[in-house]
């Protein structure tokens, strides 16, 4: 497709589209608990829906009034078995958080996604839990999906040092120690995301964390509630940078979740100069209003700790730092190899095709700028980040640009063509 052009100016309000990594979540804790769970703000993309459905195969009730969905928890061992194999679809999440789940469901279960899934790497998650005495394995002996859970009502606690900063790792170990007996203890590599911890408890469950340091006892269980999901600061981040770099622009972005360890992105960019005002802060539910304006900025380096705190902005990160002065360094970031695409490659790659002056490296990428872009044929490389990143990008890009596979943003933002495109008409030009 043809990508929106507009060199002056973005304007308007804009609701940013619910949190993906609470929504997976809501669901799976809503299916675990007893009672019923209320979720507000469900976010109605791809990902999501593809833990919703996995959910029903399993035999969990969900009600959706088109406005609020209703999960009918089943309790911790109320979920049943399918002997068909669930598709999760693109979605490392489901896969990795249902593993978890699942080694403490005395059953079998396949699950299984599509070419980009199949592609990723699941030992990170088997090694602990079968260390807990689950049985998983995956195609052919490999790590990769589809992978074949064999769940226990034995799981035994564990005492784990994660190889890697991973949300996605840490959660699997939690949603199984949640269903031993005895005191697990995770040693994270690095902070990551911590919804997972934060709805242990909001579900009524215990958990002590203490810095690095996770212990939680099983077993426990969980009571339905209602979640209200903020919204997503990783889908808000395309409308950050593009506020920063399209001229003449200013964006209000309403209800943007700010957990803290989602908020590097708001660091980075005011280490580089953005101009980002907060107006209104909600710290009940860790929601904010944003502001943004153009602004000039200047080149950072990005590494250590802050890594897992904006994994999934460092495409457009990476975009940014073509329009800032200087060299910006991105490492530690290895990771990005791994997401749904290379995205080391997919974002160097892409955006050289635009003129940037980008080089990948073995744990990150080297940007200079400030450097002008131009129109290009572009690929999303069947990514949802890949494919947002290079819309903000033609926005700046002297020359039209071409996308191809732009349906990929609908695995985490359906309406994100039609936000730009609100936001050009806000500034009363249509790209
Ligand atoms: C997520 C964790 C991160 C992130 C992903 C969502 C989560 O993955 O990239 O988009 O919801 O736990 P890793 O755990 O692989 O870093």
């Amino acid at each position: 497709m043809e990508l929106l052009q507009n060199q002056r100016g973005l304007k308007g309000t804009l609701h940013v589209p619910a949190d993906k990594s609470i929504s997976h979540r809501s669901i799976m804790f809503g299916a675990l608990a007893d009672g019923t769970t209320t979720i507000k703000n469900f976010l109605r993309a791809e990902d999501c829906l593809s833990t919703l459905h996995a959910f029903e195969k399993l035999g969990v009730l969900i009600e959706d009034d088109g406005e609020t969905l209703t999960v009918h928890g089943k309790g911790k061992k109320g979920l049943t078995a399918t002997t068909e194999a669930i598709n999760v679809g693109n979605s490392g999440t489901t896969i990795r958080l249902m593993m978890g789940i699942l080694a403490g469901q005395p059953f079998e279960t396949t699950l299984y996604g599509d070419a980009s899934l199949n592609k990723r790497p699941m030992n990170r998650v088997m090694v602990p839990l079968r260390q807990m005495g689950a049985e998983l394995s995956g195609a052919n002996d490999t790590e990769f999906p589809p992978i074949t859970i064999r769940g226990t009502d034995e799981l035994q606690p564990i005492h784990y040092e994660m190889p890697v900063a991973s949300a996605q790792v840490k959660s699997a170990i939690l949603f199984a120690a949640l269903q031993t007996k005895g005191t697990s203890t995770i040693i994270e590599k690095e902070p990551s995301r911590n919804h997972t911890e934060e709805m242990i408890r909001q579900f009524g469950g215990q958990i002590d964390v203490e810095g690095k340091k996770i212990t939680l006892t099983g077993p426990q269980t969980l009571t339905g509630q209602t979640v209200v999901v903020p919204g997503d600061i990783s889908s808000a981040a395309f409308f950050l940078v593009a506020g920063a770099i399209v001229p003449d622009s200013e964006i209000i972005l309403s209800n943007v979740g700010v957990n803290p360890t989602r908020t590097g992105i708001l660091e980075v960019m005011e280490a580089m100069g953005a101009d980002i005002e907060t107006l209104s802060s909600d710290p009940v539910n860790q929601a904010a209003d944003l502001k943004i304006k153009h602004s000039t900025l200047k080149a950072t380096t990005i590494s250590g700790a802050i890594i897992p705190r904006l994994i999934d902005e460092l495409p457009i990160i990476a975009l940014l730092a073509t329009q800032a002065q200087g060299t910006t360094i991105i490492k530690d970031a290895e990771e990005l190899k791994v997401k749904e695409t290379n995205r080391i490659d997919a974002t160097a790659e892409e955006l050289r095709k635009m003129g940037a002056k980008i080089e990948a490296t073995e744990d990150g990428l080297i940007i200079h700028g400030p450097t002008p872009l131009h129109g290009a044929e572009v690929s999303s490389r069947g990514d949802h980040r890949i494919g947002m990143m290079l819309q903000v990008a033609a926005l700046i890009a002297d020359g039209r640009c071409k996308l191809d596979n732009p349906e990929a943003v609908a695995i985490s933002y359906p309406h994100f063509f039609a936000d730009i495109e609100n936001l050009i008409e806000g500034a009363g030009i249509n790209g």
